[in-house]
């Protein structure tokens, strides 16, 4: 896969460029007319949107326009479980908890726990297993509504799932997947398969109920690959094309390029890292655009562009304000390097502190969240 796109769904390397891939992927950019519409229906915006972090869409408009009319549309999203689950992770789930508390819909959660075994030789379904249990109470802990949210677990809903993803499989082509995912003749059968399943949770509510509800999901844009096909191949079954709204990558603490990757143990922040972690990974690790000296730093001031801890609290400072505030000083150099990582120290804590604490009771939840067929 060397030669192929730089941004797969198994792969994101080197510095991203998504208005390359606005065009590359065919998606359409987040515009004014688009955030007004999603603020007259939801009450407000997220900062997410306010500030790019979800910055392209298919169809957005289309389900938005239903909403108005009273057509409630369902969420999808998912996680694969291979590896403990890190900040960058939360993005997406985080802007899906906003979207089901604001629209109050469904939302159908999967985790593909075959994927990651089909993509890593290291990988069997044993370890597979231990990284679905904790990944769920991650999942869990983001808040989402247990009587509004359903996990799939594609070995567990096998059964439920294997019909309606041959029904897909037998409308893609090798050809299109290598195209898509620029596999060569060395990928196994397995792998030429998976997106056939990525693809049931956006139509299953519509396949189980026998009406037609709109799809829309919310994901990191290295995904779209998936969801493009199943645009394609949807409408051939009598469901509509799922829509999406995609994420830009959270970069990871050694720079922005890339994304955050759980092989990099020091460019990631685990959900489950102590505040000890969290301030030495920081400290140490955090791409600073600062200054080398104080004097420097002083005269010159920093540059927040490429400094990691601003980028991060662009993420994560939900207030406008005392984000503009320490944009400002940090650029002016009123602010010094070990101040804004400190600024990031202090949030992250609390925030991993406020996950930690619901991860801990979702050990009993799990069970409520799993899809119960007969439902
Ligand atoms: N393929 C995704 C991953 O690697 C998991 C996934 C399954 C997913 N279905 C999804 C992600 C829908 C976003 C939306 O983690």
């Amino acid at each position: 896969m060397a030669n192929g796109p730089s941004v797969t769904p198994w792969d994101v390397s080197g510095t991203v460029n998504y208005d390359k891939l606005v065009k590359e992927f065919g998606v359409e950019r987040i515009d004014s007319a688009i955030l007004r519409q999603i603020e007259r229906a939801a009450g407000e915006l997220h900062p997410f949107l306010r500030r790019g972090v979800f910055f392209s869409h298919r169809d957005m408009n289309w389900v938005m326009n239903e909403y108005e009319k009273g057509n409630k549309f369902f969420l999808y999203t998912g996680r694969s479980p291979s590896d403990a689950v890190h900040i960058g992770h939360l993005v997406p789930w985080m802007f899906t908890k906003w979207i089901q508390d604001r629209f109050n819909v469904d939302l159908w959660f999967q985790f593909p726990d075959e994927e990651k075994f089909l993509f890593k030789d290291s990988l069997d379904f044993k370890k597979v297993g231990h990284f679905l249990q904790e990944n769920m109470l991650d999942v869990i802990a983001i808040g989402f509504d247990p009587k509004r949210t359903k996990f799939l677990v594609d070995t567990l809903h096998a059964n439920l799932m294997y019909k309606p993803a041959c029904e897909v499989a037998k409308r893609i082509t090798l050809s299109t997947i290598k195209a898509s995912f620029g596999f060569d003749d060395s990928a196994n059968i397995g792998q030429a398969f998976y997106t056939a399943m990525q693809s049931v949770p956006a139509f299953l509510p519509s396949y189980l109920s026998g009406r037609t509800i709109p799809c829309l999901i919310p994901h990191a844009i290295d995904q779209d690959p998936h969801f493009r096909i199943a645009r394609d191949v949807l409408p051939k079954l009598g469901f509509p094309k799922p829509a999406s709204i995609h994420s830009v990558f959270l970069p990871p603490l050694s720079g922005a390029a890339g994304k955050m990757s759980s092989s990099i143990p020091t460019g990631a922040i685990y959900t489950t890292d102590s505040a000890k972690a969290v301030q030495e990974k920081v400290m140490k690790h955090a791409f600073s655009g600062g200054q080398p000296t104080v004097k420097e730093h002083r005269e010159k001031g920093g540059n927040p562009e490429v400094d990691v801890p601003y980028q991060w609290l662009r993420f994560f400072e939900e207030d406008d304000d005392k984000l503009k505030k320490i944009h400002d000083d940090y650029q002016s150099g009123k602010m010094l390097t070990g101040e804004i990582k400190q600024v990031l120290v202090d949030l992250l804590v609390r925030l991993l502190e406020r996950h930690q604490a619901a991860r801990a009771e979702a050990e009993d939840k799990v069970n409520d969240y799993i899809f119960k067929c007969q439902e």
